[in-house]
């Protein structure tokens, strides 16, 4: 074990960061993350391949799931508001092992979220420019798992972003702000221009494939509302982060459900399920019928929104990274501060590479579901470290505590474990060879220089150490 650093800087995590983020702001940046790819790509993909119309029940289902997790959430972010976020929770429930893997795991699923979605928004740039007869050759916009060499629009925004983010958050949020409100507006703009053209007899059969479809579309549509939790990374940036957090999550989910429900509802009342099985659903509906123009800045909106998700998912991996490298976990330079802007620069180039490198020559969809199962089973954890918390520091200060006792944690707990029983075996495999990948670097690196042994733990009970059965959980 190497030096002690303080415990209360691992938990509350006492830095220099400044606090800029209000509630409009983490509402915002919650949106921001949220809104993308999921409702931009996957809506008319999984009506008409899944769910049908239906997708507004998929859509709810995943609404609910990701309710329940955003509430539990909540109350360990609340409760312990560190950037480290699953990590640090897990690191005070369980121990430093678990803690690790929590680490890990969100770090390859934000990264992966990144690659992901910059992915998606290629397609939007190529279906843009095509519109003014440009065409980008295969080579230099696909992968080599789809044909090509590599996604290079892909690579060159998500680096691109990062710079943006290494020149500090109050310069990343106004940028932020600006593109969630293109992305909201271009989403009102589709709803407003389309309404007229909705048939009800397109909505029957309104279940084509059955609750089966219903349950299986959840599943992926899950992924687009993944983000919620990425605020939770932003704990240490945060004014009044007892009070802010929570309504945070809430608000960015209550908004973005009722998007969704709105604009699958639209889509599909516009036209019949069976032929949104394209991409760029949006534009290519409002297209279809005549209405050219807004077709065009419906897809011009999404290549500035999806930009705003790749920045949240970029500034939570680098918070996660920071956290973990303060903890000793990943080498101790990836948490030193720019004097400048007070961001992790190093952290921020780190996972911009690597990110860059998987958008640009991976495959998207096993990059998704890898988002699916990594993201599920962290959330499955956060909802088992709520009961672990509240039965091991019963004193805990917690200014946001989840209602009804036990039920939401352990309906979460179901819900998420629903979710991954339903994804295919190869995002269990993908998740698996990540896993290893951690476990060599925990065993040849971290367990050597982990820097923290917690053994006052008085500062999280918020009492009498005396008082806990469970210290010893705590004890390195
Ligand atoms: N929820 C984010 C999106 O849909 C990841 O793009």
């Amino acid at each position: 074990m190497g030096n002690k650093i303080d415990l209360d800087f691992l938990l509350h995590g006492k830095t220099n960061r400044k606090k800029t983020l209000g509630l409009f702001d983490l509402s915002i940046l919650g949106i921001g993350a949220i809104i993308g790819t999921g409702i931009l790509v996957l809506t008319g993909i999984v009506a008409a391949t899944d769910a049908g119309p239906g997708v507004i029940y998929s859509f709810l289902i995943a609404a609910l799931a990701s309710g329940l997790i955003g509430l539990c959430y909540s109350e360990l972010t609340t409760s312990i508001p560190n950037s480290g976020s699953a990590y640090v929770y897990a690191w005070v429930t369980i121990g430093q092992n678990v803690a690790f893997f929590a680490g890990w795991t969100l770090l390859g699923v934000y990264i992966t979220t990144t690659a992901t979605v910059a992915n998606g928004w290629t397609g939007y740039v190529q279906s843009f420019l095509h519109e003014f007869g440009i065409i980008l050759p295969n080579a230099l916009i696909k992968s080599p798992f789809n044909g090509g060499v590599i996604n290079l629009p892909a690579v060159i925004m998500i680096m691109l972003v990062t710079l943006i983010l290494t020149r500090g958050t109050s310069e990343s949020k106004v940028l932020n702000n600006i593109l969630v409100i293109v992305k909201l507006s271009i989403i009102l703009l589709f709803v407003v221009v389309s309404f007229a053209d909705i048939q009800t007899k397109n909505w029957s059969p309104f279940l084509p494939y059955g609750t089966t479809g219903v349950f299986a579309g959840a599943s992926t549509v899950f992924f687009a509302f993944l983000g919620f939790d990425a605020l939770a990374t932003s704990a240490e940036e945060v004014k009044d982060v007892q009070k802010t957090l929570p309504r945070a999550i809430i608000i960015s989910l209550i908004v973005s459900t009722l998007l969704y429900i709105v604009v699958s509802l639209v889509m599909t009342g516009v036209m019949h399920y069976k032929n949104l099985n394209v991409p760029e659903a949006m534009s290519f509906v409002l297209l279809e019928n005549g209405h050219g123009i807004s077709a065009q800045i419906v897809s011009a909106g999404a290549i500035l929104g999806i930009i705003a998700v790749v920045l949240a998912f970029i500034y939570a991996s680098s918070n996660i990274t920071m956290s973990m490298s303060r903890g000793g976990f990943l080498p101790s330079n990836l948490s030193k501060l720019n004097s400048n802007t007070g961001s992790p620069n190093k952290a921020l180039w780190l996972i911009g590479t690597i990110a860059s490198v998987c958008a640009g020559l991976l495959d998207i969809k096993n990059l998704a579901i890898f988002s699916n199962v990594g993201s599920l089973c962290v959330f499955f954890l956060i909802s088992l470290m709520v009961l672990l918390l509240r039965r091991q520091y019963p004193k805990l200060n917690r200014p946001f505590k989840v209602p009804f006792g036990r039920i939401i944690p352990v309906l979460s707990m179901l819900v998420c474990a629903f979710l991954l029983v339903n994804l295919p075996l190869n995002a269990w495999l993908n998740y698996l060879g990540w896993l290893l990948i951690g476990a060599v670097m925990y065993l040849f690196y971290s367990r050597k220089n982990i820097k923290i042994e917690l053994k006052d733990t008085t500062t999280i009970k918020g009492g009498d150490a005396s008082d806990n059965d469970n210290d010893d959980v705590l004890l390195d």
